[in-house]
């Protein structure tokens, strides 16, 4: 597998895995018990609008509920798949890149993303995009790759963190913890968990955009 740091290498690699990313891929990486947790407990109310970004195939935006929901992804062939399952038909699929997002300011509620930060070789670009189209006091939860330090005690972690190393963005708790607070978003909790075979594979973040009366003081000073 070449190296995933160039936009299109994701994109035909997305393109490959499409016919089979659901039955393969995500049960392995991001198991539906894997993402219920976080996205329950997220403030969605029925008819807040979602943005599910990088949401591929569309196996994040079934855990929605009521929520009107954008699935934004850059790959084609993922989205042509999302748009083939009938549970779906309610949400906008929109083929663009996360640094550029097609939506005025405030457009959201809630961003979600699941499974798509690994791939982001800019994550402050896109941070702060999706803070731009979420409204004030929203949030956000995003699940990537958790990156965990290399163990002398531990050799099998030790080739597992240098086997991935130059695949795909992982990052610390202290590392993601900058990343989003440099886009702008606060109020972060952090949570390490994983599918049942690599319990800390995955740093899950959630985080919200200030409220509106600390934005305004902000634009005061
Ligand atoms: C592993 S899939 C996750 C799909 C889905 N969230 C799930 O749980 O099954 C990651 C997706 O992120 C998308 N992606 C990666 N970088 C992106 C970017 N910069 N902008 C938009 N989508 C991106 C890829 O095209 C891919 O479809």
């Amino acid at each position: 597998m070449a190296s995933l740091a160039q936009p299109d290498a994701i994109d035909a690699w997305f393109s490959l895995l499409a016919p089979t990313y659901d039955q393969c891929v995500a049960p392995l990486f991001w198991p539906e018990k894997l993402q219920q947790r976080p996205l329950e407990e997220l403030p969605i109310h029925p008819d807040d609008r979602v943005l599910d970004l990088g949401c591929g195939t569309g196996e994040t935006s079934t855990h929605l509920g009521n929520a009107a929901v954008d699935g934004l992804d850059r790959s084609r062939d993922q989205l042509i798949r999302g748009k083939q399952k009938d549970a779906l038909e309610p949400v906008r699929f929109v083929q663009a890149d996360g640094a550029a997002l097609p939506y005025v300011e405030d457009a959201f509620d809630h961003v979600v993303s699941v499974g798509s930060m690994l791939y982001w070789s800019h994550p402050v670009e896109i941070l702060e995009e999706a803070a731009r189209v979420t409204k004030p006091g929203g949030s956000i939860l995003v699940m990537g790759f958790h990156r965990r330090s290399l163990s002398p005690w531990n050799p099998i972690q030790t080739a597992q963190e240098l086997a991935v190393a130059p695949y795909y963005q992982r990052h610390t708790r202290a590392e993601a913890a900058e990343l989003f607070r440099d886009a702008g978003w606060t109020d972060l909790e952090q949570t390490v968990t994983g599918p049942a075979w690599s319990p800390n594979l995955v740093l899950e973040t959630v985080a919200r955009q200030p409220p509106a009366s600390s934005s305004a003081e902000h634009r005061e000073k």
